[in-house]
């Protein structure tokens, strides 16, 4: 009899500890809601962990998973991709989690926040890229084949910056990163924002995916001056065009994402290439998900070819190049 009972009890402690493993797993990303002043706050998980109404519903990983990660960028661990090993799913997921809180990839439907995704990985796709005409798979299977620039003509250190964000001794401020970060003064303001010493250290950008895709969703989410929008508000519809943005062509577009991140070298240059092969891979990857390119909108929300720049570039009365 009290042999009999042990191995029930046995039996059945196994089977709880089961079922707690398995609810482990799923809990990991429950929706935890509260209700503050009559409104819906949620975290969710490791994912989606600081309250927010965006953590309600889909989170990133819901949508876009590892596999759909790999379709993106399959080429770039092939042998002549030039930073093999580097990127991965988990580092973008991981850089995600300070975002996903303040509706980056959280907004609107599960189809409003697979387009944001796919419009910011076109820029990181695109501005990362070694695909050419020919390539193996098409010029846009070879996004993330770079994480640096590989033949710097020039150091990038800006002096007129040296009481704010000083050049290192032997610090290179060349491109680097997923949407790459160029100057001292760049490396200098997004390492305040992330509250990493880039920099003394921008080569941290180059050793750290995780930290790379960190700092280009906090460029994505981020106005590069405070009275403009930024790349997601323009393209979640945050952002309302003043009168002055609709004379100038800039509606809330995938088209004025492009402007807000590189002004004139990309945008009211006609349909140059600089500016058709990031749309291409918005489509490629709107594709991929199945969201479908037809659900991009007419050609005039896809271009910036006849904007005008939010931030002319004018010769910096300083520059040494
Ligand atoms: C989450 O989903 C609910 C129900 O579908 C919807 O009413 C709500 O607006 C969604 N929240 C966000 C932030 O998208
Ligand atoms: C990489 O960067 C992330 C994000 O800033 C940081 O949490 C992590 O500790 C870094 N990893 C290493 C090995 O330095
Ligand atoms: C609108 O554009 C004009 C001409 O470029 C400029 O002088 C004016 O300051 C702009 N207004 C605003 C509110 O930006």
């Amino acid at each position: 009899m009290m042999k009999m009972k042990k191995g029930i009890l046995l039996i059945l402690l196994t089977l709880c500890l089961a079922v707690e493993i398995s609810n482990g797993d799923e809990s990991e990303k429950a929706v935890v809601v509260k209700t503050v002043k009559g409104k819906k706050i949620c975290t969710k998980g490791w994912e989606c962990p600081t309250p927010s109404k965006f953590c309600c519903n889909e989170t990133i990983s819901d949508y876009f998973q590892a596999y759909q990660f790999e379709n993106f960028f399959s080429k770039r661990n092939t042998p002549v991709a030039h930073a093999v090993g580097f990127w991965d799913y988990q580092g973008f997921i991981t850089a995600t989690i300070k975002y996903q809180p303040l509706g980056f990839g959280t907004t609107g439907t599960k189809q409003d926040k697979m387009k944001e995704i796919s419009a910011f990985l076109a820029h990181v796709g695109c501005k990362t890229s070694c695909g050419y005409g020919v390539a193996t798979g098409g010029p846009l299977a070879w996004g993330l084949c770079f994480n640096r620039e590989m033949s710097p003509s020039q150091s990038y250190c800006d002096d007129s910056y040296k009481y704010t964000y000083p050049c290192a001794p032997g610090a290179e401020y060349y491109g680097r990163g997923a949407i790459p970060i160029y100057w001292n003064y760049n490396y200098g303001a997004t390492g305040e924002a992330l509250k990493v010493d880039l920099l003394n250290h921008p080569e941290y950008i180059e050793q750290n995916a995780t930290l790379a895709f960190e700092a280009a969703i906090w460029r994505w989410m981020t106005p590069i001056k405070k009275s403009q929008p930024s790349a997601h508000d323009i393209f979640v519809g945050n952002w309302k065009p003043t009168k002055n943005d609709t004379l100038s062509k800039r509606g809330p577009t995938f088209g004025t994402t492009m402007n807000i991140l590189y002004g004139d070298s990309v945008c009211g240059q006609g349909d140059i290439d600089a500016m058709n092969n990031i749309v291409s891979h918005y489509l490629y990857y709107l594709d991929l998900l199945g969201v479908g390119r037809e659900e991009a909108g007419p050609h005039d929300d896809l271009t910036c070819a006849e904007q005008q720049a939010f931030n002319p570039s004018t010769p910096p009365a300083s520059s040494s190049s």
